[in-house]
């Protein structure tokens, strides 16, 4: 098989990139061990920053985000007795949308369906060669057990975290910088109302907690646990208790709805970027190239970003001979990521339990500052609610 573009991984990075090279008239294949069921199953990020929808609207792929999904203005920051609104949209004119992964990940699966994308789903045996060469090559097994040699001009690692990507860059060639936290978070679905109009991201004695949702019939909610936790350990009851302890502010007047749990979780919390997101004609978009907590719900954005900037470097690159975009791209995508990065960390360390008191001291002056404080408040949301495309 050839191609211009081989893309390994289906998810929000690799899908959303196939789509953005065949508006610039680039044909792609995606390569994807899961099924396509798996990859639209899987329980994932839920907030989409402004310039996501403003590119998604710009590719006639918003429609649904803006049926179903939930445009937010802010988020609560809480600790006790004290719940403050960030007011995203007065503060810096942008917002957020409130709408899963899962359906960013369907609308993406129709739109390449549509297209008639070529996406090898079920493969296997994954591997990246001749990558400094002006014709690598990735092989596979496919689905019914044959192997397979797709030729390209370019291959992009869409393959997330522990994908082949990453390896396929020598040691020698690369940097990479990892953090991992003494903590992960605890997460659940459940077919209940939310309780809440916006997040609430809880500072607590007992441990972070945060209150989300995917629908209003749907929330999503989060627990600071030990990393490592087994989730055997928390039975529902726990779980639904130690949320109402975390996210109720001890003002009165407000309590947490209790409900069926669909889905629980334990995520580890780590940070890791790697540098640089391009070796020969090998480049690396979303996961592959670097990981965030959680806390600043960015994993899914910066895949976003990634892409944004790739797309128009190859369309260039491998349209009109032009290789400066691509050379650019690492550089310019890492500013983002590590933007990203530290607000992640900022977030995930402002908010969550590290067991020593004097952090606790620090932690809760620096809460106390964001919610007095426009020039604070300002930051918080600027980065949460995304900087714009190529920041
Ligand atoms: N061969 C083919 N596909 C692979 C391989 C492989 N060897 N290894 C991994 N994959 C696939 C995975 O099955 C997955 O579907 O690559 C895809 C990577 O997708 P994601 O992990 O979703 O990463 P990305 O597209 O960068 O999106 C980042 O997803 O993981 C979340 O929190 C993250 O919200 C963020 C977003
Ligand atoms: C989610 O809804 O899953 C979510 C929201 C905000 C975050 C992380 C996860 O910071």
């Amino acid at each position: 098989m050839r191609t211009q573009v081989a893309i390994i991984g289906a998810g929000p990075a690799g899908l959303l990139l196939s789509h953005l090279l065949a508006e610039g008239g680039i044909e792609s294949v995606v390569l994807e061990t899961r099924t396509r069921e798996y990859v639209e199953s899987r329980i994932r990020a839920g907030i989409l920053e402004h310039s996501t929808v403003e590119l998604l609207d710009s590719l006639g792929l918003g429609k649904r985000v803006h049926a179903e999904g939930d445009p937010h203005n802010g988020i609560y920051l809480q600790w006790p007795q004290e719940r403050h609104h960030i007011d995203f949209a007065g503060l810096v004119g942008r917002r957020v949308w409130v709408y899963g992964q899962t359906e960013l990940q369907r609308d993406l699966g129709v739109a390449r369906e549509t297209g008639g994308q070529p996406i090898h789903y079920g493969i296997s045996d994954t591997a990246v060669h001749e990558v400094v060469t002006e014709h690598p090559s990735v092989t596979f097994t496919d689905s019914a057990g044959r192997a397979q040699r797709i030729t390209a001009d370019v291959v992009v690692g869409c393959d997330g975290s522990f994908g082949p990507s990453r390896a396929a860059v020598p040691e020698h060639a690369r940097s990479t910088w990892e953090h991992t936290y003494p903590y992960s978070w605890l997460g659940v679905l459940a077919d209940v109302a939310p309780s809440t109009d916006e997040l609430i991201y809880a500072w607590h004695p007992d441990g972070f907690a945060m209150h989300s949702m995917r629908s209003a019939s749907v929330s999503r909610l989060y627990l600071q646990v030990p990393a490592g936790t087994d989730i055997a350990d928390w039975s529902d009851d726990r779980i639904w208790t130690a949320l109402a302890t975390r996210l109720g502010h001890g003002q009165g007047g407000w309590t947490l709805n209790p409900g069926p749990i669909t889905e629980k979780s334990v995520l580890p919390m780590r940070s890791f970027v790697m540098a640089p997101l391009r070796h020969g004609r090998l480049f690396l978009a979303g996961d592959a190239g670097h990981i965030v907590p959680p806390t600043g719900a960015k994993g899914l954005n910066l895949a976003v970003a990634d892409v944004a900037l790739l797309a128009p470097a190859l369309i260039a690159l491998l349209g009109e001979g032009d290789d400066r975009l691509a050379e650019e791209y690492s550089e310019t995508a890492l500013r983002r990521i590590w933007r990203c990065t530290h607000f992640s960390w900022w977030m995930t360390t402002m908010l969550h339990q590290s067991g020593d008191p004097f952090d606790a001291q620090l932690q809760l002056s620096q809460l106390r500052w964001v919610a007095s404080s426009t020039a604070a408040a300002t930051g918080l949301a600027e980065n949460y609610a995304g900087l714009p495309i190529g920041f």
